[in-house]
C-alpha cells in the first residue's frame, strides 16, 4: 500500500493548507478542553501532545492513514515472528527478549523463549558472580571496572541505559569504548588496573573493524600485565558469531549469544545488556525488561487513538510529509538521559533513513527525519535560539522524569519549570504588541522599540510533545525506550520501508578497507580524484 495513494493522505494534504494560518494559540482558545483531550497515558508516562499543530480532522485522518497501511496486521506480524525484515529474510523479535509471559514465539518452527531465558539466566549468573566478588581476575583480585568494547547498537544502548540509571549503579564501574581512534581506548585504560578490569567484546557479527581493533589493543594491554592465561578471566564476548569469537581467542564458554532476529539497534534487551546487569544488578535489569514489556502490551492492544507509540509516530509523519519539517529534536530534561538523543539517532535514522519501499520502488515522499538533541537545560543555552526564532520549524520531544533518586528539591523545581517554560514559549511565542508593551513598561523610547521589535518577536506556533514520566526507574526507562522503538516501527509501516536493515552503512565500510591498504603502501585499489588528492596530501604529511 502506497500511503500517498490513500484518501487519508489526500485529506491530510488539504488539512495542511487549511491549518497553515492557524496559530496554536487559536487552537487552544477555540477548544477549552484541548489540553486535557490531547493527552494519553501508559506505563507511567503521560504524553501531552496538545501543543502540536493538529485538530480533530487531522488526527482522524492520521489514524485512518495508519489503518489504511495495515498497521494492526503489521504489529501482529512483528510480535509473532513473521520475517518482516524482508531484505535479510529475518524475523524482528526484540519484543520476545523482554516477554514476561509464556506464549510461545516461533522462529523456523522453534519456540525461542527457552533459549532467550537460558542466555539471560547465564548472563545473570555471571553478573552476580562478578558483582559478588566470586569471579576474580588473574591475580585473585575482584573486578572493579568493566569495559564494554562495541559500536553502534553494541554500544549506544547499554551505554545510554547505564548512564540513565546511574543513580541505581552498585556494581563495578562501567566504561564504554567505541571509537577506532585509539585515544578513546587508551584514555579509558589509563585510569584502570588490568588485574581488576573485565572486558566485554560486544559485536553481533564479530567482524566490525572498530570493535576488533579496540579489542586486540585491549587484549595486548591485558596480556602485557597478566600474560596469555589472564585472557580467560578478563575477556568475555557477546555475539551471534561463536566461530569468530573463538578465532579471536575468547573461549566460547565465555561467550553470551544472541540471534539474527535481534537487530543491533534493538539489542540492549539481549545479552548486549550485560554491562547493564553488571552495573545495576540482574534484578533491576529484569525491571527494565518488564517496563519494556508493559509498553509492548500497550502498543499491541491499546486503541490507536490512545496508543502512545502510534500517536507519536503519526504526529511525526504529519510534520515530515505535510508540514515540510525534516528534523526532530529530542530534549531530555534529566541529565542522566544525556545519551538518549544519540541512541535515538541510531534507532530512528538507521531504521527509517530509507529511500525505497520494501518492494524496491522509490518512495516518492519524505521518510525519516534528522534526529538530534541534547539535554535541556544545556540545549536552551546553545541551539534553542534556532528553535524559537530560526527560519524552519523543528518539532521537539521534551522528556521529563519527575522523580529520580538523589534529586535536590531546588534544582528539581528549576528543572521542571524550564522544561514547561520552553514548551510554552515555543507554542505561544510573543507578539509585536506584547513586545511593545513589555519594552514600554521598561521606559524604552519608542524609536528604540521599533528598531528592536522584529528581533524580539517570537512567532510561536512551534510544536512539541511532552513525555512526562512519573520517575526514571529501570521500569519506566524500559517503557520509554520501547515507546520510541514502536514509534519508529509505526512510521516504517506507514512509509512502507524496511526499518530493520541498514545497507546504507556498507559502502563506506568497503571503501575504508581498501583505503587502509593504500595507507599501508599498496598502490591499489584506485579511488576517485578527490580521494586520491587527499591520499597524496596525507602521504606528504
Ligand atoms: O555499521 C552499522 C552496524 O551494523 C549497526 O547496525 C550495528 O549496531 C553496528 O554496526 C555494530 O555491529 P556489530 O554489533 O556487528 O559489531
Amino acid at each position: 500500500m502506497n500511503p500517498a495513494q490513500t484518501t487519508a493522505w489526500t485529506g491530510l494534504a488539504e488539512h495542511a493548507t487549511r491549518l497553515a494560518s492557524q496559530h496554536l494559540r487559536e487552537l487552544f482558545a477555540n477548544d477549552p478542553a484541548r489540553a486535557m483531550r490531547l493527552r494519553a497515558q501508559a506505563c507511567g508516562i503521560l504524553l501531552d501532545y496538545s501543543k502540536n499543530r493538529v485538530d480533530g480532522p487531522v488526527l482522524h485522518d492520521l489514524l485512518a492513514l495508519a489503518e489504511a497501511c495495515g498497521l494492526h496486521a503489521r504489529i501482529e506480524a512483528m510480535f509473532t515472528g513473521a520475517p518482516i525484515n524482508g531484505t535479510e529474510g529475518r524475523a524482528v523479535l526484540h519484543t520476545a527478549l523482554r516477554s514476561q509471559d509464556d506464549t510461545p514465539v516461533f522462529v523456523a518452527g522453534e519456540n525461542i523463549l527457552p533459549a532467550i531465558r537460558a542466555v539471560r539466566a547465564s548472563c545473570h549468573v555471571f553478573a552476580g558472580r562478578v558483582r559478588s566478588g566470586e569471579w576474580r581476575g588473574y591475580d585473585g583480585q575482584t573486578i572493579t571496572d568493566v569495559v564494554n568494547i562495541g559500536i553502534g547498537g553494541s554500544d549506544l544502548g547499554p551505554l545510554m541505559v547505564c548512564e540513565a540509571l546511574k543513580p541505581y549503579a552498585d556494581g563495578p564501574r562501567a566504561h564504554f569504548v567505541s571509537n577506532v581512534d585509539s585515544l578513546h581506548l587508551t584514555q579509558t585504560l589509563a585510569t584502570l588496573d588490568p588485574a581488576r578490569t573485565l572486558f566485554i567484546i560486544a559485536s553481533k557479527t564479530f567482524t566490525t573493524l572498530e570493535t576488533l581493533t579496540n579489542a586486540r589493543t585491549a587484549r595486548a594491554w591485558l596480556v602485557a600485565a597478566g600474560g596469555e592465561a589472564a585472557v580467560a578471566r578478563h575477556f568475555v564476548a557477546v555475539s551471534t558469531n561463536a566461530e569468530k569469537v573463538a578465532a579471536f581467542g575468547i573461549d566460547p564458554t565465555n561467550m553470551f549469544g544472541f540471534w539474527d532476529w535481534v537487530g543491533g539497534r534493538y539489542s540492549l534487551w539481549s545479552a548486549i545488556g550485560l554491562p547493564i546487569a553488571l552495573a545495576i544488578g540482574p534484578q533491576r535489569f529484569d525491571e527494565l525488561l518488564a517496563g519494556a514489556y508493559a509498553m509492548d502490551q500497550h502498543f499491541r492492544h491499546a486503541p490507536l487513538d490512545r496508543n502512545l507509540p502510534v500517536l507519536m509516530a503519526l504526529l511525526g509523519i504529519w510534520y515530515v510529509n505535510f508540514l515540510d519539517c525534516h528534523s526532530q529534536v529530542v530534549a531530555p530534561y534529566n541529565q542522566t538521559l544525556h545519551r538518549l538523543p544519540a541512541f535515538l539517532q541510531q534507532l530512528d535514522m538507521e531504521s527509517n533513513g530509507k529511500r525505497v519501499r520494501g518492494d524496491g520502488e522509490a518512495v516518492g515522499y519524505a521518510t525519516g527525519p534528522v534526529i538530534w538533541g541534547e539535554p535541556g537545560t544545556n540545549g536552551q543555552h546553545a541551539f534553542f535560539q534556532l528553535l524559537h526564532q530560526g527560519s524552519q520549524i523543528i518539532p521537539v520531544d521534551f522528556i521529563l522524569a519527575l522523580k529520580q533518586p538523589g534529586q535536590i528539591a531546588v534544582h528539581r523545581r528549576a528543572q521542571i519549570a524550564n522544561c514547561l517554560a520552553q514548551a510554552a514559549a515555543l507554542m505561544q511565542g510573543k507578539t509585536e504588541d506584547e513586545v511593545r508593551a513589555e519594552m514600554r513598561a521598561k521606559d524604552i523610547p519608542d524609536g528604540e522599540i521599533e528598531k528592536l521589535l522584529p528581533h524580539r518577536v517570537f512567532p510561536g506556533n512551534r510544536p512539541s510533545n511532552l513525555l512526562l514520566m512519573d520517575d526514571l526507574s529501570p521500569e519506566s526507562l524500559g517503557a520509554l525506550l520501547a515507546l520510541y522503538e514502536h514509534k519508529v516501527f509505526v512510521q516504517g509501516v506507514v512509509w512502507g520501508v524496511n526499518s530493520f536493515d541498514q545497507w546504507g552503512v556498507e559502502l563506506g565500510k568497503q571503501l575504508a578497507s581498501g583505503l587502509e591498504q593504500r595507507l599501508d603502501g599498496s598502490t591499489t585499489p584506485a579511488y576517485d580524484p578527490s580521494t586520491e588528492a587527499l591520499l597524496a596530501y596525507i602521504a606528504r604529511q
